[in-house]
């Protein structure tokens, strides 16, 4: 029997409906034992959130600071792991953190084959970067990785994105597409769990390179992995004066946390749309440089779909 560990943290749910997806045909066969596990945190984070709570997770999530979280209920070696998270910031959620943290993980990802499944707005590059720092001390084989975006063009899930977030409306509204990933990208996660089942039961164990190219595993976009570039650079300058004045939550916190919010409004409706701008100039002289950047980022499972429909 190939034991998988199929964990994450879903503070809405949505993550939660992707790795059902993906584990749904593991499920199914007789020679795979799955078992799901989920990061929950000791203090829960609100939903919806209120607009200074939500920005106040900022300076720890990209500081990569863990927050208290309960062990596992899980234990022995697993033949995979697949790991679900969401970026925070910009940054992988702070329960993710946690428990890449945790001596727990060390023991459970140790010298394992490892996928990671990302379900996020559209801004998972320097996430992505995060993620590589914090699984290396782990000895974790790190074969796929696969991202579901939100559905909606970037200005559309600016909108739709923080409305649901700090709402909790996720309907389609005023000509807007509904908030979060489309229900049918969910249902099509699906062939990552029918193509991880395949090897489990085809290939040598321990699987060691990517079992999930050629399935659309990922799409990078130069654009938005710049803008994520510079946006990180400007929440790890503010998110350390924030931490220097106080933990979550501290009154010293919140002018400056004000102070932020409105820079950061701003610097999205002007200097945002002049650089885009500038870059989309720009991008027929540097377009193999840039496609370059998404081909790195797509790595190490890729954006080709040829084998897409044998999995569907
Ligand atoms: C505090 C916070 C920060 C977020 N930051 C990002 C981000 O930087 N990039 C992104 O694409 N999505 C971001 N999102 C959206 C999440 O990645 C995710 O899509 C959403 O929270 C639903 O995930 P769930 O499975 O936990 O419900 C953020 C969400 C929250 C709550």
């Amino acid at each position: 029997v190939k034991r998988v560990l199929v964990v994450g943290y879903s503070q809405t749910g949505q993550l939660d409906r992707v790795l059902d997806a993906v584990s749904q045909p593991l499920n199914a066969l007789e020679d795979v034992e799955l078992v799901r596990a989920a990061i929950v945190p000791l203090k829960p984070y609100p939903f919806p959130w209120s607009l200074m709570t939500f920005f106040d997770q900022f300076p720890e999530a990209v500081a990569l600071q863990p927050t208290e979280i309960a062990p596992l209920p899980v234990s022995g070696r697993f033949d995979l792991v697949i790991l679900g998270y969401q970026p925070w910031f910009l940054s992988p959620s702070i329960p993710t953190t946690s428990f890449l943290k945790s001596p727990q993980a060390r023991s459970l990802l140790q010298d394992t084959p490892l996928i990671t499944l990302v379900g996020c707005r559209n801004m998972w590059g320097q996430a992505h970067l995060d993620m590589a720092q914090l699984l290396a001390p782990l000895g974790a084989k790190w074969i796929d990785n696969v991202v579901l975006q939100d559905q909606g063009g970037a200005i559309e899930t600016f909108i739709t994105t923080p409305r649901w977030l700090l709402s909790g409306q996720k309907d389609a509204c005023c000509g807007l597409s509904a908030a979060g990933i489309a229900d049918q990208e969910i249902a099509r996660s699906a062939r990552f769990g029918r193509a991880i089942g395949q090897a489990l039961q085809t290939q040598p164990l321990p699987l060691s390179a990517s079992i999930l190219q050629g399935l659309g595993a990922v799409k990078a976009q130069a654009s938005l992995l710049q803008s994520e570039k510079i946006g990180k650079r400007s929440f790890r300058l503010w998110g350390r004066l924030l931490r220097a004045l106080g933990p979550q939550g501290a009154w010293a916190r919140k002018p400056v946390l004000v102070l932020y919010i409105v820079f950061l409004v701003l610097m999205i409706v002007t200097v945002v749309p002049i650089s885009m701008a500038l870059r989309r100039l720009l991008a027929p002289f540097n377009h193999a440089a840039l496609t370059q950047l998404e081909t790195d980022f797509e790595q190490p499972s890729g954006s080709d779909s040829r084998r897409e429909k044998e999995f569907l």
